[in-house]
């Protein structure tokens, strides 16, 4: 397994972070995401060092209902959005003058946190007269490997991530296979046709009792089971196409729950997530295993399979990832942990890889709930 080396340390839950080296002559952006349970922002600098970031989670607060409420977050975006912008500035010891760019999320995710980013980041950048980059918080995981991945070869090297890759990403709001050409050019491979991997997760956990979100709980439950004690589906494997199908593992949990006769207890639970999270890791091999035999992958030759998204965490994914890459004589790469879940270090290097290209916004820009990456 790859080693999560050059983690920055943050403290969930907790306004606080950590910094690093900083570099005088460097492009820094100030990046802000705020389009799910946690307010974020990163200050960024063109050479890959993360100057400071503050992740504020509110999954203390939406715990007790299963899963993200909405309106719940609209509103703790709202209350924590300044201070994290200004603990993030002086963490780094910078005042808004010093930093040359201004990124935050304008989509897609729940629209009213993603309003709250995107006003600050819009009224900071028309104040201060510094450019601004609307950043599609897909891209923001696509492109987070480039600034910090651990690279399984045996070293180290954030450059060995370069253009083409190929792209799984899964997260809670999404699971899709991209073929990432460059910064906006991302061709769709295969997508899931219902549900997220982390969706499958979260709800299986809640199934379970294990609580919000599930997909860390179940990961280190699966650990201590027996992946053979209970058969979940593995849909659409082994058929033609790089589709992804998880609601179907999702219904056999439920049929298999309610009809258990045994005892639920420990046994049962690690032995339950191990069972469908090794149906998940097949999934995500065969259809990765499809995508390399597609002509366009095939064409493009992309030298590294990369992970990336919340599910990223997941080890066993991680595991097999690393062994379908081997196989097929390419580097796997992964975010370290921290740069896994949404955060706004993946905002600001967004933000850093799109104003390189010229991609920064020259006239009002609407939040989008929804914004396919094949859009952009
Ligand atoms: O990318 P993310 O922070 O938010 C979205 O953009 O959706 O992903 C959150 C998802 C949740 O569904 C969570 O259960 C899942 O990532 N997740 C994991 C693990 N850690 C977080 N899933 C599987 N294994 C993990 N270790
Ligand atoms: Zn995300």
């Amino acid at each position: 397994m790859i080693n999560d080396e050059k983690l920055i340390r943050i403290n969930m839950g907790a306004m606080s972070g950590d910094t690093v080296a900083d570099d005088a002559h460097a492009t820094l952006c100030l990046g802000i995401e705020s389009s799910c349970d946690e307010t974020s922002a990163a200050i960024v600098d063109s050479n890959r060092n993360i100057l400071s970031h503050i992740i504020y989670s509110q999954i203390p607060e939406h715990r007790k209902y299963g899963g993200v409420v909405p309106e719940l977050a609209a509103r703790a975006h709202i209350l924590a959005i300044d201070d994290v912008i200004n603990q993030t500035l002086n963490l780094a010891g910078k005042s808004i003058s010093d930093i040359d760019i201004i990124a935050a999320t304008a989509g897609p995710g729940l629209i009213g946190g993603v309003l709250v980013g995107w006003m600050a980041a819009t009224a900071i950048a028309q104040a201060t007269h510094k450019p601004l980059v609307a950043v599609n918080h897909l891209e923001g995981h696509a492109l987070v490997p480039r600034l910090s991945a651990a690279v399984a070869s045996g070293t180290w090297n954030s450059n060995s991530v370069e253009f083409p890759y190929l792209l799984m990403l899964a997260s809670g709001g999404h699971c899709q296979i991209l073929l990432v050409r460059g910064v906006g050019q991302y061709e769709l491979i295969g997508q899931t046709i219902d549900d997220s991997a982390g969706e499958a997760f979260d709800k299986i956990a809640k199934m379970l009792g294990l609580g919000y979100p599930g997909g860390p709980i179940i990961d280190k439950r699966a650990k201590l089971g027996d992946a053979t004690r209970f058969h979940f589906p593995r849909p659409l494997c082994n058929t033609p196409g790089c589709d992804f199908s998880f609601s179907g593992i999702k219904t056999a949990a439920r049929v298999m729950l309610d009809k258990n006769t045994e005892p639920v207890d420990d046994a049962f639970i690690n032995d339950f997530c191990a069972s469908f999270q090794a149906a998940v890791v097949d999934c995500i091999v065969n259809r990765l295993e499809h995508a390399l035999g597609t002509d366009a992958v095939k064409s493009a030759m992309p030298k590294t399979l990369v992970v990336a998204g919340g599910v990223a965490k997941n080890s066993a994914i991680r595991a097999a990832m690393e062994k379908l890459a081997a196989e097929n004589g390419m580097f796997f790469a992964a975010p370290p942990m921290s740069l896994c879940t949404d955060n706004g270090a993946m905002i600001a290097w967004a933000g850093i890889e799109n104003w390189r290209v010229g991609k920064i916004v020259t006239e009002p820009v609407a939040p989008r709930p929804r914004w396919p990456l094949t859009e952009l």
